[in-house]
């Protein structure tokens, strides 16, 4: 069939297979160019199909030459629909890992749950035995704990005050004001329980317990910090919070795996398009005028230039790794720079409706939100047809 994309606010009901493949192969080109890295060589790899975690899936197989197991949370094919994007993806990943003689296999289901867990040690059992890097990278709106049975949902708001800034609609271009209203004690609570550190305590608690975690497990997961302008929104707002609490859970691992000489760390990374940043009100603004910067000064990344960079030159340089005073690995540098937050800034107050397409990268924001979903890469015809039910190869 010919897919099309059909988007809604912020996500696109349809996806390219076709086009989703080339961005895997894009990037496992941009890893291989970049040379071998010394990395671990059994990685579990939780929430592997888009975004950063695809990414350093990637950065793990062909540039480390690990063997992978990515879990990840995604919508199959079926006749005449498309599947979500991250199904795509790994097809692709796991159709080029195995023709490289790379072991990967993925677990398609709800990471929070006992069940997916209990699955995963079995996996790492039958095939690998243990693993030596474990990559915690979930995105996720809601999530159920296991123990308590309890759905949690998460909310993006602001803490204590309202909060009144610009923003922009990506697709229309128009910048208007919006004000979000603060979080309450119980959605700050139930944001924490979505995207803090107790789902990835509860990984390693059970991978531990189950002897699959090698002498030296180093394991990371991803926080993020941003400016001032979406500070009140991002970072001391509900989502903040959550990071807060993955980066004290970082902290509380750390001691946890010393007796089997392990690591726990965060990075923080960039701000970038993916489907969680894409529904955060201010960011999309934020990240056009960013991006627009950072690509004039020639130091701009997508996921995969910062997972490359991350492995090559923060966790495996053969040395100590390089942190900031919270103990936090940073990827975030270029971007937190004096002279380009500045630049932000001033940009930020100039910008309207009038003026963005001329100071911010509008245009490049919607190219990486529709190469998100496997539309608008380069390369690809999007007037042949094609078979939308791809299988996953390795999937268990
Ligand atoms: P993403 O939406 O691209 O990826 C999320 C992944 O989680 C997908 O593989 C998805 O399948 C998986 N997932 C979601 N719910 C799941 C479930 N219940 N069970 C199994 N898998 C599930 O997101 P992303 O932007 O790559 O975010 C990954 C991490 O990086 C997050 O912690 C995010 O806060 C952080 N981060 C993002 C940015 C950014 O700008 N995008 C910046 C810094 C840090
Ligand atoms: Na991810």
């Amino acid at each position: 069939m010919i897919i099309e994309p059909r988007i809604r606010g912020f996500i696109c009901l349809t996806t390219h297979p076709k086009g989703c493949e080339q961005n895997v192969i894009n990037q496992i080109n941009y890893v291989k160019s970049k040379g071998a890295i010394n990395g671990g060589k059994k990685a579990l790899i939780i929430g592997a199909s888009t975004g950063f975690g695809l990414a350093s899936r990637i950065t793990s197989a062909f540039g480390a030459g690990a063997s992978t197991i990515g879990v990840y949370f995604e919508k199959p094919p079926a006749e005449g629909k498309p599947a979500s994007a991250g199904w795509y993806n790994t097809a692709a990943f796991e159709k080029q890992a195995h023709e490289a003689g790379l072991y990967a296999k993925s677990i398609n289901g709800d990471a929070f749950s006992d069940e997916i867990k209990q699955k995963t040690i079995d996996l790492i059992k039958a095939d690998l035995g243990q693993v030596d890097l474990v990559i915690y990278s979930l995105a996720s709106p809601r999530r159920t704990n296991p123990k308590t049975g309890i759905t949690h949902n998460s909310v993006l708001k602001p803490i204590g005050e309202v909060f009144t800034n610009k923003t922009v609609d990506f697709h229309t271009g128009v910048v208007s004001e919006i004000s979000i209203n603060p979080a309450n004690e119980e959605e700050i609570a139930n944001t924490v329980a979505v995207m803090g550190g107790e789902d990835w305590q509860f990984w390693i608690d059970d991978l531990k317990k189950a002897g699959v975690l090698a002498d030296g497990v180093l394991t990371v997961a991803y926080s993020y910090i941003g400016p001032a302008v979406t500070e009140k929104v991002y970072r001391k707002g509900t989502i903040g919070r959550a990071k807060d609490h993955l980066e004290a859970t970082a902290k509380q691992i750390n001691e946890q795996l010393k007796d089997i000489n392990g690591k726990a760390l965060v990075s923080v990374n960039k701000a970038l398009v993916t489907q969680a940043s894409s529904a955060i009100p201010v960011i999309p603004l934020y990240i056009s005028l960013l991006y627009k910067i950072m690509k004039a000064e020639g130091i701009h990344e997508g996921c995969i230039e910062q997972m490359q960079r991350l492995f090559e030159q923060r966790l495996y340089t053969g040395g100590e790794m390089p942190t900031d005073e919270q103990g936090r690995v940073r990827v975030d540098d270029w971007e937190m720079r004096d002279d380009i937050q500045a630049q932000v800034a001033e940009l930020w107050l100039q910008s309207t409706t009038e003026t963005l397409p001329e100071l911010g990268d509008l245009k490049g924001y919607k190219t990486d939100f529709l190469n998100l979903f496997g539309f608008d890469v380069p390369g690809v015809n999007y007037q042949e047809d094609v078979n939308e039910m791809v299988a996953v190869p390795g999937l268990v």
